[in-house]
C-alpha cells in the first residue's frame, strides 16, 4: 500500500480501496495538518467515510466528541461530521476559537423535522392541557441550536444516544412528564430501558392538533414523544434480523438506538456509536457481529477487525455524512478559520450552552 497510510494518525485501514486522486488529497491533507499542528483539531464522527477518519485527529460518537470541542485548546476545530454536530462544538467553544465544517449542506433529516416554530406551537397546546411547569424539555443533540436553547430556557438539557438513559431519568426526577425531540424511535427505546409501559408515552405529530393524542392520554403520559425518525436507521426491519439468526445462528446482533423498538428488542445489545464500537472490539478472535447501522461505519469496523467477522444487517448509508470528502477537508485546511464558519446568535448560544452543559454534568 502506499506510504502515508502508516502515518495516518486515526489508524487508516489496511485494505480500503482509495482512488489515485484521494492518496494525493490525503497526502495534502496531512501537510497542512503537519503546518498547522497544535492550531489545529480535527474532529471525526463515526460515520465519515474511513479516509477521514483516518485524517482526524479524534474520532468518535457524537457526545465524545462534543466533549473533545469543549476540551480542545486548538484555535481552529475542523468538524467532519453533519451540521448539528459542528454547531454543537461552536456552542461550547471559547470565543477565539473557529468551527468550520467541509460542507456547509452537510445536514441531517430528523434534525429537520421539528422546527422550532412547531416546537413552540406544540408546547403553548401542551400548556392548555398539562402544567408546563411540570414539563421537562429533552432535546436529541441531532437539532438546530435554536431547540437547544428553548430546552435550556425552559430546565431541560440535551441528550445523546449514549446518555438519553441519564437524561431522562434526570428528566423524570425534576418534573412530571418529559417533552422529548425529535426521534421518537430514541425516545420509545429508551422509555423500554426505563421500564414505562406503553400507556406512559404518547407520539406527538406536529401537524395534528393536540399533536394527534386526546388530553386525558397526555396528561396521563410520562412521555411525549416527537414524531421524527432517522431514515437511516428506519430502514433496518424485523426481517433483516430474522434473515440474520438464520444464516449466521451463533452472530451477535448490535444495533443503534435510532431503530425501530421492534428492531432493538430483537438484537443481543444496542447504543450509540461509540457503544457499537466498543462492541466489536471487545468481542473474540471469530466472532461474528452484524451491525445495524450506517455503512461506512460498519465496513470500517469490518477492516479493522480482520479477525471477527463484521457484516451489515443491511445497507444504509447516510447521505450527508458522506458530502464530507478529502476534497472538501483539504479546502477547508487551506483556508483556516475562513470558510464555513459555524457562527451561533448570542442569545441562542447562551442558552444552547445551558442545556449542553447540562448533558456534559450528567452522571451515566
Ligand atoms: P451517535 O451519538 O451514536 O454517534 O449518533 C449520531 C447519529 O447521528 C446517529 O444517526
Ligand atoms: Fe441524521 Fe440519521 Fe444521518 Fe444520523 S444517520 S446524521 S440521524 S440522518
Amino acid at each position: 500500500m502506499k506510504a502515508h497510510r502508516g502515518r495516518l494518525p486515526g489508524g487508516f485501514p489496511e485494505g480500503w480501496p482509495l482512488p489515485p486522486e484521494d492518496e494525493e488529497l490525503l497526502e495534502a491533507i496531512l501537510a497542512r495538518k503537519q503546518a498547522l499542528r497544535h492550531e489545529l483539531v480535527i474532529l471525526a464522527h463515526h460515520y465519515q467515510r474511513p479516509e477521514i477518519v483516518g485524517v482526524g485527529d479524534y474520532r468518535g460518537d457524537s457526545f465524545d466528541l462534543s466533549r473533545k470541542a469543549a476540551a480542545t485548546k486548538a484555535r481552529h476545530i475542523v468538524f467532519c461530521g453533519v451540521h448539528f454536530m459542528a454547531e454543537s462544538a461552536a456552542i461550547l467553544a471559547q470565543p477565539h476559537q473557529t468551527v468550520q465544517i467541509p460542507d456547509l449542506h452537510a445536514g441531517c433529516l430528523m434534525a429537520d423535522m421539528a422546527a422550532l416554530e412547531a416546537v413552540e406551537t406544540a408546547w403553548e397546546e401542551l400548556a392548555e392541557v398539562t402544567s408546563t411547569a411540570a414539563l421537562i424539555p429533552i432535546v436529541y443533540m441531532n437539532s438546530e441550536a435554536a431547540l437547544k436553547a428553548f430546552c435550556g430556557s425552559r430546565g431541560g438539557l440535551v441528550c445523546t444516544s449514549s446518555n438519553a438513559l441519564a437524561a431522562f431519568r434526570w428528566g423524570l426526577s425534576r418534573g412530571e412528564k418529559i417533552f422529548f425531540f425529535p426521534d421518537r424511535h430514541l425516545g420509545r427505546n429508551t422509555a423500554n430501558r426505563l421500564g414505562l409501559a406503553p400507556a406512559d408515552h404518547v407520539v406527538w405529530d406536529p401537524e395534528a392538533p393536540l399533536g394527534g393524542n386526546r388530553p386525558e392520554d397526555i396528561r396521563r403520559a410520562r412521555l411525549i414523544l416527537w414524531d421524527g425518525h432517522c431514515h437511516v436507521h428506519t430502514r433496518f426491519q424485523v426481517d433483516h434480523i430474522l434473515a440474520a439468526r438464520e444464516a449466521y445462528p451463533e452472530a451477535k446482533i448490535v444495533v443503534h438506538p435510532e431503530c425501530t423498538a421492534e428492531v432493538v428488542a430483537l438484537a443481543d445489545a444496542s447504543g450509540s456509536t461509540g457503544f457499537i464500537v466498543n462492541y466489536v472490539k471487545e468481542a473474540p478472535p471469530g466472532a461474528t457481529i452484524v451491525i445495524g447501522t450506517e455503512i461506512n461505519l460498519v465496513h470500517r469496523l469490518a477492516l479493522e477487525y480482520p479477525d471477527r467477522r463484521v457484516l451489515d444487517l443491511a445497507y444504509s448509508l447516510c447521505p450527508n455524512m458522506f458530502k464530507i470528502s478529502p476534497a472538501k477537508l483539504l479546502a477547508i485546511l487551506e483556508h483556516p478559520g475562513e470558510h464555513n464558519v459555524i457562527a451561533v446568535p448570542g442569545e441562542v448560544q447562551e442558552n444552547a450552552r445551558l442545556a449542553l452543559d447540562r448533558m456534559l454534568a450528567l452522571r451515566p
